[in-house]
């Protein structure tokens, strides 16, 4: 186990922000847990690949930096096959182990960066497909009860990027590992607009799991920013949902928002769609700014800072609350939080 003092955030977090925690532990092996007390030297969070957590200020305590690795899989019967990741494994890379072991189901989801672990946090998701769909069950740490717990998909109480260890249970558990239900016979997914925009021209018949993945990579890459190149966290605001009336009201004025209905009777506005309008696209305070090509995207153009960042925020969601009377809620996790105005 690797643990280090006073360490720099800034290269943990996709984002990128400058930061310090106090303490740093490197978590390989799920015997290092019992010896680790989590309130041991003030609080402690977990983090994984860091493509969801902003540093918009200093952890006053230690962070565990999960690095659990492992990659099993268990068939079923002659088309389903049970696949368990460890949580420090980086997402990408068991979606392309996936593909490459003919285990399919995942291809939507290809390139979404952060570790497995990170997943079930805000049941992640893309063109038409969400961990929920997938999930089987998790295996976590319980820091309250001091042992590994498994934990059905129902239990984990997945929503629109939500969970209970986002939201009830925040800092309950450290998950372990994920299991995933995957077929050996490819059935794609294709409901999303712009996936079925991008495989114009395409019998769907003939497509096969690599293919569609390299759609929804094309797709990707033209739409979202590589945090390799340009540091950000994915979107950083949720698509609010809100009821039908109000989306009617909406509507009325504003006939070309982009809009789903969702399971409930409520509906789902396209987020980046009212920002856009407003002209936020390529917009910067200091070196925190708006993605060009996307405005539900934030981008840290180098140096930008927590005050720069929390002035943007404030910009955007004062001005979509003024404009349509919607109120947007980070995606990410906020650290060093403050009351959002709008
Ligand atoms: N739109 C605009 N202007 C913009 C951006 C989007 O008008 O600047 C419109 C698009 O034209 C489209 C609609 O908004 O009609 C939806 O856009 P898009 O398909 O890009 O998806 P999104 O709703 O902005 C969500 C997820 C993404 C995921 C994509 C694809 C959330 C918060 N975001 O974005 O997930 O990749 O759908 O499925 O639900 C993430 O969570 O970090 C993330 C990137």
């Amino acid at each position: 186990m690797k643990n280090r003092a006073d360490v720099d955030l800034s290269r943990l977090s996709t984002f990128r922000l400058p930061a310090r925690a106090e303490r740093l532990i490197e978590l390989t092996s799920l015997d290092q847990l019992e010896t680790i007390d989590p309130n041991a030297d003030g609080p402690m969070l977990v983090l994984g690949g860091g493509s969801n957590t902003l540093f918009l200020a200093d952890w006053p305590g230690t962070v565990l930096l999960n690095r659990l690795r492992g990659i099993q899989t268990r068939p079923l019967d002659a088309t389903r096959v049970e696949v368990t990741a460890a949580a420090g494994e980086n997402w990408h890379q068991l979606v392309r182990y996936c593909l490459d072991n003919g285990l399919y189901g995942l291809e939507n989801l290809v390139m979404i960066p952060g570790s497995v672990g990170a997943a079930p946090m805000q049941n992640i998701g893309a063109y038409g497909v969400e961990l929920a769909d997938r999930l089987v069950s998790v295996t976590a740490w319980d820091w309250q009860a001091g042992q590994l717990v498994g934990l059905s998909r129902e239990e984990c109480g997945l929503g629109y990027r939500d969970s209970r260890f986002k939201s009830t249970d925040q800092g309950r558990y450290l998950i372990c590992s994920v299991t995933l239900s995957l077929s050996t016979r490819f059935k794609p997914t294709l409901g999303y607009t712009s996936l079925q925009d991008q495989m114009a021209g395409r019998d769907p018949h003939s497509l096969d799991a690599r293919q569609l993945a390299a759609a929804v990579m094309r797709l990707r890459r033209h739409r979202l920013p590589d945090p390799a190149r340009l540091a950000n966290a994915g979107s950083f605001f949720k698509n609010p949902v809100v009821e039908r009336a109000e989306a009617n009201r909406l509507l009325v004025d504003w006939p070309r928002l982009a809009h789903w209905p969702v399971a409930d009777g409520r509906v789902k506005l396209a987020a980046g769609w009212l920002i856009e309008r407003l002209g936020f696209r390529g917009h910067r305070i200091g070196d925190a700014g708006v993605y060009r090509n996307h405005a539900l995207v934030l981008v840290n153009h180098g140096r930008a800072t927590a005050d720069q960042l929390r002035e943007l925020i404030n910009e955007i969601t004062e001005a979509v609350a003024t404009e349509y009377g919607v109120a947007l809620e980070p995606e990410p996790r906020l650290i060093g939080q403050w009351a959002i105005k709008g």
